[in-house]
């Protein structure tokens, strides 16, 4: 029997525990219990909609019961529903994503190394990193560099290559260190240009790696442009520049493209859309549009080739998940690549961005607004102000971010506050009325907020 969730007013704590909010709020009445959805909307127990405006943490990119992707996953269930990919054996399915993965993705020649969730994907890449500096002879080539505010993970080694909440963990465990987060509009000096800007961050980088002992630094991860961190746009030239750094001190570059995946940024990879060149991708959220847990690693050449020698060394690469490669994961991968592609839908994202993008830049204007930011499918609203002297005006930045994210949601529309920003980041199939529809909501809103 289906438990009834109607009681709006239990203070009861729940069974469940919840993240990201205070634990003293995890009772039913400050819950919004969702129990259905449907294209872009997701329906409450009280049968309240809900525009899902960041596809439910920037995952379910083709919405809510799409039949076509439901029957796929259901054809696996019936065909083969589990197999294991390891000692030789691993399901037809999973090898056909990793061979259709390893055609998307910008480091040619990569293997594909499947996981679970972005966290494990992100954790065992930095596992394989490690195996692969001992098989060279530099097993001390294991630091890892973050930058701060970004996200990377909840296990305890990507919670440490997160850039925040490291002092109620205890974290970050040894050998992480952080750069500053590419962050222009809320951390330039007043006055100071983007390029200024951009070139202060690359030295702060290359001081940190003079700081480090030589040949110690493993890997740089960094998103294409940070959803975690709160919409951040990295300024021209950055990561031009960043790459010419990792290269020369032969430092491993990993594009986290748990959140840019598969056409937010209006191209298939945001790596695509940004013109880099990662070493290693890590994938995962949209890449089953949320239908089933799965999350991918393409493993540049030659770090593949590191695990060919440590594995003649040690007999066996030592390392599997057991529901890594899952079939029924990789029949939803497959779908969802495959409507993606022959619904045109990274184009259709990019027109969607655009129009998005014309119903909100008017609201650099607005008095509690200091920075509309837009990308893809996707635009933060930045509640950081500054004044004519171009200094900070505000404290309350990430105060109003939450109060508009609770207006929001009152009337019926799901935004992601992110620090001083608030995301919008619909499913890619919103159709151009919706887009529309969501930028009224955001209008009125501010508005009365003002
Ligand atoms: C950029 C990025 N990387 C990794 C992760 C971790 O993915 P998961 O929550 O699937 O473990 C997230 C989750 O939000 C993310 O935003």
């Amino acid at each position: 029997m289906t438990k009834e969730f109607k009681s709006a007013d239990s203070t009861d704590r729940l069974s469940m525990l919840l993240g990201f909010q205070r634990v003293s709020d995890n009772t039913l009445d400050k819950t919004k219990v969702i129990e259905k959805g449907k294209g872009i909307y997701v329906y409450d127990s009280d049968g309240k909609e809900y525009i899902e405006a960041t596809a439910s943490f920037y995952v379910a990119s083709l919405g809510y019961q799409n039949e076509e992707l439901i029957d796929a996953i259901e054809e696996q269930y019936r065909k083969l529903p589990f197999f294991v990919s390891a000692m030789h054996r691993a399901p037809a399915k999973s090898i056909e994503l990793a061979d259709k993965l390893q055609e998307l993705v910008p480091n040619k020649d990569a293997h594909i190394m499947f996981a679970s969730t972005g966290s494990e994907a992100n954790d065992f890449l930095m596992k394989m990193m490690r195996f692969d500096a001992v098989a060279k002879g530099t097993p001390d080539r294991k630091t890892i560099i973050g930058r701060h505010s970004s996200y990377h993970g909840g296990t305890i080694a990507t919670a440490s290559l997160t850039g925040a909440h490291h002092e109620e963990f205890g974290l970050p465990i040894e050998g992480f260190r952080h750069v500053s987060q590419p962050d222009y509009h809320g951390s330039r000096l007043p006055g100071e240009t983007e390029i200024e800007y951009c070139d202060r961050l690359v030295s702060e980088f290359e001081i940190l790696i003079e700081a480090e002992p030589e040949g110690t630094i493993a890997a740089f991860f960094a998103e294409p442009l940070s959803f975690s961190a709160g919409f951040k746009i990295p300024p021209r030239g950055y990561f031009e520049k960043i790459q010419k750094l990792l290269l020369s001190h032969e430092i491993q570059f990993v594009c986290d493209e748990v959140i840019t995946g598969f056409g937010r940024t209006g191209s298939v990879l945001g790596s695509d859309a940004m013109d880099l060149e990662p070493d290693h991708v890590v994938m995962g959220k949209a890449l089953t549009s949320g239908y089933f847990p799965l999350s991918a690693v393409s493993l540049g050449s030659s770090l593949y080739e590191g695990l060919e020698m440590g594995s003649e060394q040690y007999g066996v690469l030592a390392h599997a998940g057991t529901f890594s490669a899952h079939p029924v994961g990789a029949a939803a991968a497959l779908k969802t690549l495959e409507i993606i592609e022959r619904d045109k839908l990274v184009d259709h994202a990019k027109k969607m961005g655009c129009r998005l993008k014309e119903g909100l830049m008017p609201l650099t204007e607005h008095p509690l607004i200091g920075d509309v930011r837009t990308f893809g499918l996707g635009v933060g609203l930045d509640f950081l102000l500054r004044d004519e002297n171009d200094l900070v005006l505000n404290n309350d930045s990430d105060e109003r971010s939450v109060e508009m994210y609770e207006k929001l949601l009152a009337i019926g529309m799901i935004a992601r506050p992110a620090g001083r920003s608030l995301v919008i980041a619909p499913p890619l199939i919103v159709k151009p009325e919706e887009i529309d529809d969501i930028v009224s909501r955001v209008s009125t809103v501010l508005d009365s907020m003002a």
